[in-house]
């Protein structure tokens, strides 16, 4: 008999210099919650991001949670989205805590949640962001016109990532959310 398993991705988790980099649990999303209102205060409910994240969930499995021990370092979100017809990944939002930045959590995050979403299928991700910190990480400028959004949107910060080869060939159209 043959039996057929469900594909089932790897578990996420690596430990690099002591930071422990795993997905997102349920019991963990008061933490990230708290952290990222830290990091960006009230005004980001007014971003266009949020209205992005409004439409779909998060899928908590190409989420990631920075760790020292049991302390929360940092983390990154990461909803499912279509660009025209094409699946891609709307990233964030980032946090790391203050008092831990410019130790390389940041880009450990980021790294870790382009490989993940890789490893899932995933082939594009997409965000709003500082071009300076994330151009270091594989990101560039969406070419004007390729990629629209359905709220006010400061363009110069839509930034993506082809996660395989020549994979942004052929994307463009409106950002929905993919349910
Ligand atoms: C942005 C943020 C997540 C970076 O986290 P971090 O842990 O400090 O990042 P790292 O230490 O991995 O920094 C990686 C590189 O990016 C640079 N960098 C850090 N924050 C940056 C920023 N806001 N803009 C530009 N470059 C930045 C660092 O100097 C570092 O450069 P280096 O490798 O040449 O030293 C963190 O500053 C944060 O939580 N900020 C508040 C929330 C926020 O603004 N998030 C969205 C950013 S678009």
């Amino acid at each position: 008999m043959t039996v057929l398993l469900a594909p089932r991705l790897p578990d996420p988790t690596v430990t690099i210099s002591g930071v422990r980099f795993a997905a997102e649990r349920l019991q963990d999303r008061a933490r990230v919650d708290a952290l990222v209102d830290e990091a960006f205060g009230p005004g980001r409910f007014a971003k266009t991001s949020e209205r992005v994240r409004e439409q779909a969930p998060a899928r908590l499995d190409l989420s990631i949670c920075a760790w020292a021990g049991e302390e929360l370092l940092g983390a990154v979100r990461q909803t499912p989205v279509r660009i025209g017809d094409t699946p891609a990944l709307f990233f964030g939002p980032i946090a790391t805590r203050a008092d831990q930045r410019g130790h390389g959590v940041g880009a450990g995050l980021t790294m870790r949640a382009c490989e993940v979403g890789a490893a899932a299928g995933e082939t594009v991700v997409i965000l709003i962001g500082a071009i300076s910190f994330f151009q270091p990480l594989g990101f560039e400028r969406v070419p004007e016109g390729r990629v629209s959004l359905a709220w006010p949107t400061d363009y110069a910060r839509l930034l993506w990532r082809p996660l395989t080869a020549n994979a942004l060939d052929d994307v463009a159209g409106a950002l929905s959310p993919r349910v």
